[in-house]
């Protein structure tokens, strides 16, 4: 074992207690909901405690609103003007979208294939705007080549929404390259990060995107109710959402109906009241995120998915995941003959994956350690039939 392997063991062995379905279970589905930690639950009950014991708190849980705002700015290395706090990548999505002009020359948004479904169908609802949507597909080996984008991107492009790591497959795109094809067209683009953030360092300065969106159910180990965008500053004046509330009104408590006059800075993309319980709760999953550090948490999770990947390719078993360096994050996609049947094989064994496609998914986090592979890799053997 190398110095690498022992940190990477401590990080999981460390922070494991916190998380108490680890006591008779191995979580492995981080892709699709984070594992519940004492600190979650806490926060809950903090928030109980506090509308409990003083009633109404509005100033205080607006001061938790702009904490989780400056939280989301450090995930990602912007500002906490740039930030919108959301209740799902759907409202902020939805809100971008209602900002864009779509006029005849600029209407097009362009979608990759691995979009998740929410984008897809808010791009195409655009459709009733006059805005045309363009997929850009992959090829079988389950990437997109760059020059797919490019074939699909011109001057007719307003919008370019891209997945930085993709929930069907696992593929991590070179969303760098996808938002600079975008600006030499003049075009916008959004990056859905749900499935790296938490796992994958975000710097939106260095990927160079317009606008970025993720939530906390997932590797940022809260609940659902809660998600941000990230808009460029620059962008803040010439997008003017008409899908709004009056927490994105320039003056929240002025309470003023006369007018619409948005906040200067991206919080005009926020929307009603501020989802306070889950904001408590989110907050507490990225404390444990930021606790250990985004980098710590990717080598940690490169170190299991390797092993893993090791482990598959000597059970024979097909990985659908594309494998070049820099095309796979914590999510890892098996083919399976009968996907249903081996998340339920694996769940009588107190694993939990899930299933997508034709694909088993494995994802792995800072909770899981060494040994949770090596009892993944023990039961597939052990339904090697449902491996394709
Ligand atoms: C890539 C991606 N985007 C978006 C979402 C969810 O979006 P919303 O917050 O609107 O439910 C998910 C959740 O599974 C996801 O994996």
């Amino acid at each position: 074992m190398t110095a690498g392997d022992t940190v990477s063991q401590g990080v999981g062995a460390a922070i494991r207690s916190r998380f108490p379905i680890f006591e008779h279970t191995i979580y492995a589905n981080s892709c699709s909901q984070g594992a519940l930690s004492l600190d979650v639950r806490q926060a809950y009950e903090e928030y109980l405690a506090g509308w409990d014991e003083h009633g109404a708190e509005w100033e205080h849980w607006v001061e938790r609103a702009e904490a989780a705002r400056a939280a989301f700015a450090r995930l990602v290395g912007a500002d906490p003007g740039e930030i919108a706090v959301v209740t799902s990548v759907s409202q902020g999505v939805s809100g971008l979208v209602s900002a864009l002009p779509l006029e005849p020359e600029r209407n097009r948004i362009v979608i990759s294939e691995f979009e998740f479904p929410t984008v897809g169908q808010i791009a195409h609802a655009q459709e009733l705007r006059g805005a045309e949507v363009v997929h850009v597909r992959p090829e079988p080996d389950g990437r997109i080549p760059l020059e797919r984008f490019a074939e699909a991107i011109d001057e007719r492009t307003a919008l370019v929404c891209c997945t930085a790591v993709s929930y069907r497959t696992g593929y991590r795109l070179d969303v760098a390259e996808v938002a600079q094809i975008a600006h030499e067209h003049g075009a916008l683009c959004l990056a859905d990060s749900y499935q790296a953030a938490g796992a994958i360092p975000l710097d939106v300065r260095a990927l160079g995107v317009d606008l970025l969106t993720a939530g906390t159910v997932k590797y940022l180990l809260a609940s659902a109710g809660l998600a941000f965008m990230y808009v460029r500053e620059g962008l803040h004046e010439r997008l003017l959402p008409t899908q709004t509330g009056w927490f994105a009104d320039e003056d929240i408590f002025r309470m003023d109906i006369s007018d619409y006059s948005p906040a200067a800075d991206a919080r005009r993309f926020d929307s009603g009241t501020p989802p306070v319980p889950n904001i408590y709760a989110g907050l507490a999953g990225i404390a444990i995120v930021e606790d250990v550090g985004v980098p710590a948490i990717e080598a940690h999770i490169r170190g299991l998915v390797d092993l893993l990947l090791a482990g598959l390719d000597e059970l024979g078993a097909t990985v659908a995941t594309p494998r070049g360096e820099g095309e796979y994050g914590p999510l890892i996609c098996v083919a399976s003959t009968d996907p249903r049947a081996l998340v339920q094989a694996l769940q009588v064994e107190r694993i939990v994956a899930s299933e997508r496609d034709l694909n088993l998914r494995i994802s792995l986090h800072v909770y899981n350690v060494e040994d949770d592979v090596a009892r993944i890799l023990g039961a597939l053997g052990s339904h090697r039939a449902l491996l394709a």
